[in-house]
């Protein structure tokens, strides 16, 4: 159903792009096909960030691969599958108006190079680079934790697009606002925080890991404060838009991230209960929470907290 949002009083600026409403797809949930963007852009998502793409398909780890925690809480190791960069550019290939950030994920300057070349003619707003990833060997957080490989990929991916670049960085063995800044001096136009956090859980009955990786990422409603620590602190030291992401189940934690400093929110486990639906739903409450506020544009909110 429609959101009839006349005054686009949803309305947000993500450095040069504008979304209908903050709310947007978490990379690596509900499956990577164009038919189900398509979808969520009629649920009135504001934007898609896709699965983790990387240069050749990857399987990833065998089952099981994600187990409720109970309370709104997960551990994944899914082990970035993906059917690689030249598959999922045809799968995306014939996207007109739905808005589409790539998440990019991978080891060398070398590959980003190369998926950015593929990447760059579709039609889509821009890029996530994952570096962050907690559970995958040479990817995602152990790029993360060394700043100078940082440095390299993210100059290497604005040396190819004129695109925006979102980096998303997560809780590792570098400070969350020291990988910001490096990412955004090397020219990232965007941070998202947080991805899921390094866990573990054990079956007592087996004595076994539980997860075949055995170490996986938390995620769900176990994080939220901790997501939100980080878009306050990035946001307030930095001059940089900030996408706010971990643990969001209602229009009440988009809320809250955005008075913490975010310009978007990102929503990702909640969908395996919830569904796609859940973007009409939350758009709706955050356009009551507009009027009742009376707020022009929810903007107005994002940051109130840095007074404190
Ligand atoms: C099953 C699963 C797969 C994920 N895959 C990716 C991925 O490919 N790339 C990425 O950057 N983050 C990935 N994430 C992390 C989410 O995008 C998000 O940062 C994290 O789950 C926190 O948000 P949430 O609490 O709303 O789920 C994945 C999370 C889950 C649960």
């Amino acid at each position: 159903m429609n959101i009839d949002d006349k005054n686009n009083s949803l309305s947000v600026e993500l450095d040069n792009v504008r979304l209908r409403n903050p709310t947007m797809l978490a990379s690596g949930i509900l499956g990577i096909s164009q038919s189900i963007f398509e979808r969520l852009y009629r649920e009135n998502i504001g934007a898609v960030v896709t699965k983790s793409i990387s240069v050749s398909p990857m399987k990833g780890y065998p089952n099981p691969t994600v187990i409720p925690l109970g309370g709104g809480s997960y551990l994944n190791a899914v082990g970035l599958s993906n059917p690689g960069v030249d598959a999922f550019s045809r799968e995306l290939s014939h996207n007109k108006n739905i808005p589409i950030f790539i998440s990019l994920v991978g080891s060398s300057e070398k590959e980003f190079s190369r998926m950015v070349k593929t990447f760059d003619s579709l039609n889509i707003l821009g890029y996530e680079i994952n570096l962050s990833c907690p559970h995958v060997s040479k990817m995602g957080m152990e790029v993360g934790d060394d700043p100078e490989a940082v440095n390299k990929i993210v100059k290497t991916v604005r040396m190819n697009t004129s695109k925006p670049i979102s980096v998303k960085v997560g809780v590792g063995s570098v400070d969350v606002i020291e990988l910001a800044r490096v990412a955004i001096d090397a020219g990232a136009n965007i941070i998202t925080a947080i991805n899921t956090l390094r866990a573990m859980s054990i079956d007592i009955e087996t004595m076994m890991p539980i997860l075949s990786n055995r170490i996986g990422g938390l995620s769900g409603n176990a994080i939220k404060p901790i997501g939100i620590r980080c878009v306050y602190e990035i946001s307030k030291k930095l001059e940089v838009p900030v996408i706010g992401c971990g643990g969001v189940s209602s229009w009440r934690d988009v809320i809250e991230y955005m008075i913490a400093g975010a310009t978007a929110v990102q929503i990702g486990s909640v969908l395996g209960s919830r569904g796609p639906r859940i973007f009409n739903q939350i758009t709706k409450a955050l356009l009551n929470y507009v009027e009742n506020k009376n707020l022009k544009n929810i903007s107005e909110i994002i940051g109130i907290a840095h007074k404190y």
